[in-house]
């Protein structure tokens, strides 16, 4: 009996190890260790051995016994540890592959110089106030000093609602609606905002662009105070270098009117293609409030006086980044909103 107990353990190891799963496992544990298995049958056939062998005869059968059980065990371990080995290789995540990024928006040019002009002029206590893009024929000619049938009424064709509402070809009715509320009181205002003109002739010109209006109205005000403002808005605008000169013009709400000239930043005034030679680049218009304008509003022009101007924000933009056509601003192009990203 012991040279088939160890027969059998010889066979059950060989077995055992050859199984590769988990069937063949549960084969070998019913062939060796179940009740009918030739092993513990040996157990039956105690009563015909001599009953001083019985005690270790006992002894290597249960013996065998749990070394074959231990030896399943340990194969049943072997292949759970492999399955689950293999079951991460298959649900392996490549964590390497690219995420999807999210691009951060960019500021378009436009609201960049837009928000540093306001913040120029805020500094100085300016207020800002904004009026409607759909105007009076009231407010946006006739208390600007542009009465029905005069001629400056052409250079400022637009929009018309009706005969007698339009949308606004300037922000200058902002200050005269700001004046009529003000009534006789000190005012320091800009409006920034949309302004229609029929006025496409070239890449930098477009129906609707964007002025800042400033207005400033106190007792003895005079071109000095106009001529140190601006020259501080673009000395902070374009650099300290920079320095402004007025040229005489005209415009109806303002008295002397004024173009103002900056020098020009590509080649400081010497004169390129830029400057057209000139060495000087136009950047707005003012003026000193014409009396009349402040008399149809409320102020008695020989107790109070003030300045007023109008710049294009997009043509600041333009010029501050040499872009050259104004309709860049509007169209949303990522690639030409992409350059102003900051590094
Ligand atoms: N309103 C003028 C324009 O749009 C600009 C301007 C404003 C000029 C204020 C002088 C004073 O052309």
């Amino acid at each position: 009996m012991e040279n088939r107990i160890k027969d059998i353990l010889r066979e059950a190891q060989s077995l055992i190890g050859a199984c590769n799963d988990e069937t063949s496992l549960t084969d070998a544990r019913n062939r060796y260790l179940s009740k009918k298995a030739e092993l513990m049958g040996l157990f039956g056939q105690m009563k015909d051995v001599a009953p001083d062998r019985r005690a270790s005869l006992g002894q290597l059968i249960n013996n065998a016994r749990q070394e074959i059980d231990a030896l399943i065990n340990a194969k049943k371990a072997e292949l759970d540890a492999s399955k689950l080995a293999k079951r991460y290789q298959d649900e392996k995540i490549d964590i390497t592959l690219p995420g999807s990024s999210e691009e951060p928006g960019v500021r378009n040019p436009f609201y960049i110089v837009k928000d540093e002009m306001v913040a120029i002029f805020t500094a100085l206590g300016y207020q800002v106030v904004e009026g409607p893009e759909v105007e009076s024929d009231h407010y946006n000619f006739e208390l600007l000093n542009i009465p029905k049938d005069h001629p400056a009424r052409d250079m400022q064709d637009t929009f018309y609602i009706d005969p007698v509402t339009l949308l606004r070809t300037h922000t200058s009715p902002v200050q005269a609606r700001t004046m009529a509320q003000a009534s006789g009181t000190p005012i320091r205002m800009i409006c920034p905002g949309k302004v229609y003109r029929r006025d496409d002739d070239d890449m930098t010109h477009s129906h609707q662009f964007a002025q800042i209006e400033g207005l400033l109205i106190d007792k003895d005000i005079n071109l000095g105070h106009l001529q140190a403002t601006l020259d501080l808005f673009v000395r902070k605008l374009f650099g300290e270098k920079r320095s402004i000169r007025f040229r005489s013009s005209y415009f109806p709400f303002t008295e002397p009117s004024v173009e103002v000239d900056v020098s020009c930043m590509e080649c400081g005034g010497k004169g390129c293609a830029m400057c057209k030679g000139t060495g000087w680049i136009e950047i707005l218009g003012a003026g000193m409030v014409h009396p009349h304008v402040l008399e149809m509003s409320g102020y008695d022009p020989n107790v109070w006086s003030g300045f007023a101007f109008g710049v294009g924000i997009e043509r600041v933009a333009m010029l501050r980044y040499g872009i050259d056509d104004i309709r860049r601003f509007y169209q949303n192009d990522i690639r030409f909103i992409k350059q102003f990203m900051k590094g």
